[in-house]
Formats: structure tokens, C-alpha cells, sequence
């Protein structure tokens, strides 16, 4: 039985399944399986068990959240274009009470107005966007140092 206290799961939301098709200016050129891969042996390198989950159903990505408490000791969030508007993925991240990081690949704070908005940043120790795949390092290595001061 792996230890719950090193265990993270990635959540990415709508469309990011489509990752090595969409904008090259903004996404570049990883396919989520690509970045998938290169998230798990970042995670791997600060001992870190990582796990992924996609959808482009809002409630299956709410529901994932429910399932989650227990199961992980945090959860890095990408939730794509539901990040600025789905105040049900707020509510569900609240109330897992797990210590989260916000990631985009584009820098949302520089494109359109309506993407400046985040549901979710008053929940997460940080935020990290405009750095392409290295935002998801940067967030495992913000949650290893949150589960790190966490242990007693
Ligand atoms: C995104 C930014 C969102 O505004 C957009 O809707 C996405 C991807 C990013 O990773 O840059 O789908 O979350």
C-alpha cells in the first residue's frame, strides 16, 4: 500500500485533451500524454506518486474532486476555459481540503479579459501560468514543500 502523504493527482478540464493541436503560440507542442509523461518523472525526481485524470464534463470533473479526499495529499489544477466561469469546481476543490496549485500553460493574465478571472486561485498556495510545462513543475515542487512542512 503506497503512502497517501507523497501521492498527487493532476486534473486537467475541457479541451485539454486536445493538447498538440490547439494554438501552438499558447499551448506549444506537447499532447497531454506527452505532458503527462514529463509531469511523472519531475514528480518522480521529488518523490512524489502522481496520478492524472481529463475530462471535458464538468460534473465528471467535480466528481473526481469528491473521490479524491482521502486518496491524495494534494491535487495540482488545470481546468482549462471552467477555471474562469465554473463556481461548482470552486466548491468542489473546497471542499476536499486539500492543499492545491493552479497551473495554465498560457499566460491567461495577457490574453483576453475574460480569462483574468480565476474561480479557483483564493483556494490554491499558488499560481502558475506562461510557463508552459514548467508550471507543472514548479507546482509539484510548491506541493512538496507544503507536504513536507505539513509532516509532523
Ligand atoms: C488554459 C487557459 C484557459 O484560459 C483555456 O481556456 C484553456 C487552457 C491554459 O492551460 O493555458 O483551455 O487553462
Amino acid at each position: 500500500m503506497t503512502d497517501t502523504r507523497d501521492r498527487i493527482e493532476v486534473l486537467h478540464g475541457v479541451n485539454l485533451d486536445m493538447l498538440g493541436e490547439r494554438e501552438e503560440l499558447h499551448y506549444g507542442t506537447l499532447t497531454l500524454a506527452d505532458l503527462h509523461a514529463q509531469i511523472a518523472v519531475w514528480a518522480t525526481e521529488l518523490g512524489l506518486q502522481v496520478s492524472f485524470f481529463q475530462t471535458n464534463a464538468e460534473f465528471e470533473y467535480v466528481e473526481r474532486l469528491h473521490s479524491l479526499r482521502g486518496q491524495v495529499a494534494a491535487v495540482i489544477l488545470n481546468p482549462g476555459a471552467w477555471t474562469h466561469y465554473a463556481y461548482a469546481i470552486h466548491d468542489a476543490l473546497e471542499l476536499t481540503g486539500l492543499p492545491a496549485v493552479e497551473v495554465h500553460l498560457s499566460n491567461v493574465q495577457s490574453r483576453e479579459p475574460w480569462r483574468r478571472l480565476s474561480v479557483i486561485g483564493d483556494l490554491c498556495l499558488a499560481t502558475y501560468a506562461g510557463k508552459g510545462p514548467e508550471g507543472y513543475r514548479l507546482a509539484l515542487a510548491r506541493l512538496r514543500e507544503a507536504l513536507d512542512e505539513a509532516r509532523p
